[in-house]
């Protein structure tokens, strides 16, 4: 019997985001944004929560701040580096690369008429190098950072006033750079808005507890609708794709429980696809109406806004995945992730902060999504969080990250044969970058290592690890398979 189901060549790639990579914070009239004022705290139990949830008092510090460590003004320093990473980007034989543009690059303030000039030069760099390089685009058009005077005068995506913003903000992406890119993302893991809502939605936190989740939800709403918005501005201008992006945290029951499996379908729902059931398929899935009120939230979706989304659906679905995640109804010993924190998995081994290995759950996640969506899938981000070690000889000897990609590739092709429609893989952070979460330096993903520390210390030159030579021959095989 012969189901015919699709299996293209996939495209294998690398992924940067602007705020992680970019640092020239003020860089030809660039604005300061969201990222800029998170400072770095060195590593304790609550440094990351500290760092990621910043409040009024925080951000009018970190604006004011000119001596403190804020590693997002530096990333990689890629904004220097640009032609000689794009150069070593080729040379590792990548088919696609997913980057992002700094909204504040292009609109210091978020709100002006006009672009600015000098950031339209600069993305005409970087799409120049693109270009020559040969690349297959994939565009995230805002992953996390957004110019700070939204939040200081607006209260960031609470305010409907942002969709506008953001459409401008979009147009201009589209007329400049349209012709060169693939897929466009509007925003990068959009249920981060409910998990980190200041990365995510640009929502501070009270001085003196936790978020109003009518706001966390409203805001999440007005990205919605910016992103249908901007789906059906791309489609009249432009010949790319469109997507959605969510954290994927594949979740297992504990146990064979029914209440556990209860609360898998649960956590699953709200937390994974309840944004992805939004844009795909146009309309707000059912069970959120009971979470919702047992919530106590509410928030304004006008019929205008339900009439958008169902219109302007996404072309293809994508995801991030590092781990996978356990419910379990009663109390367990807990584990960090991506966004998540998790019950632990006594079957898996996790790295130094706690994100729990499992390639298997890659292709449970890419089972799932694609059974739910029926639409392409595109794995936007994947990758191994290690603190590296350069050897003296400027090796970088990262055997864990080759078996932790190699297990990963494996568990892709099994999906494939599953039927999975895999359109492309995106390596997260390819290139060293800072880290979202907890603007660490020293928690690297990349193939290509950058000589800096925690402190912004060091001499931002690029090596090639262990793992470049790698990459670079799975590549080069699955094209000749
Ligand atoms: C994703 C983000 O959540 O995870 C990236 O889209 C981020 O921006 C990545 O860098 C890895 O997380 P972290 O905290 O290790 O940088």
């Amino acid at each position: 019997m012969d189901l015919q189901f699709q299996k293209r060549k996939i495209l294998w790639g690398g992924a940067t985001a602007a705020s992680q990579y970019e640092g020239g914070w003020q860089e030809g009239g660039k604005g300061i944004d969201t990222q800029d004022v998170r400072p770095y705290i060195p590593r304790t139990s609550n440094a990351t929560t500290a760092t990621r949830l910043l409040t009024q008092a925080m951000i009018e510090k970190g604006e004011r701040d000119t001596k403190g460590r804020y590693p997002f003004r530096d990333g990689s320093k890629g904004y220097y580096h640009l032609a000689e990473d794009i150069q070593l980007l080729k040379e590792l034989g990548m088919d696609i690369y997913r980057l992002s543009i700094s909204w504040a690059r292009l609109f210091p303030n978020g709100d002006e008429l006009e672009p600015n000039p000098a950031g339209i030069a600069y993305y005409d760099r970087v799409f120049d190098e693109i270009r020559k390089a040969g690349f297959k685009v994939f565009l995230t058009m805002n992953h996390y950072a957004i110019p700070l005077n939204l939040v200081k005068k607006y209260g960031g995506w609470t305010n409907r006033k942002l969709i506008d913003f953001y459409l401008r903000f979009a147009k201009v992406v589209f007329e400049h750079w349209g012709d060169c890119i693939d897929y466009y993302l509007p925003f990068n893991e959009i249920n981060a808005g409910y998990f980190s809502p200041f990365n995510g939605v640009a929502l501070l936190k009270p001085e003196d507890g936790g978020y109003d989740q009518s706001l966390v939800f409203q805001s999440l709403h007005h990205q919605f609708v910016a992103s249908a918005k901007t789906i059906e501005l791309g489609h009249s201008m432009v010949q790319g794709k469109f997507g959605a992006m969510v954290a994927c945290f594949c979740y297992y029951p504990y146990s064979c429980k029914p209440e556990d499996n209860l609360k898998q379908t649960l956590d699953e729902n709200t937390n994974t696809w309840f944004c992805m059931d939004v844009l795909s398929r146009g309309y707000y899935p059912s069970y959120m109406q009971s979470f919702f009120d047992a919530n106590g939230i509410e928030f304004e979706i006008t019929d205008e806004d339900r009439e958008l989304l169902k219109h302007n659906t996404c072309d293809f679905v994508s995801f991030s995945y590092y781990q996978s995640s356990v419910a379990s109804c009663e109390e367990k010993e807990k584990t960090a992730g991506n966004l998540v924190v998790s019950t632990k998995n006594p079957y898996l081994q996790a790295n130094e902060w706690g994100w729990q290995i499992d390639p298997v759950g890659l292709r449970v996640t890419l089972n799932r999504i694609y059974d739910r969506y029926q639409k392409p899938v595109i794995i936007s981000e994947n990758g191994f969080g290690y603190a590296d070690v350069m050897e003296e000889d400027h090796q970088v000897h990262d055997q864990y990250r080759i078996d932790y990609l190699n297990r990963h590739f494996q568990e892709i092709l099994n999906a494939q044969n599953d039927g999975v429609d895999v359109v492309a893989y995106m390596m997260w952070g390819i290139v060293d970058i800072v880290s979202a979460g907890s603007c660490e330096m020293g928690k690297r993903y990349g193939v290509i290592y950058v000589d800096a520390d925690n402190y912004g210390n060091g001499s931002y030159d690029r090596y090639k690890k262990d793992s470049f030579y790698w990459y670079q021959q799975f590549m080069k095989e699955y094209r000749e398979e």
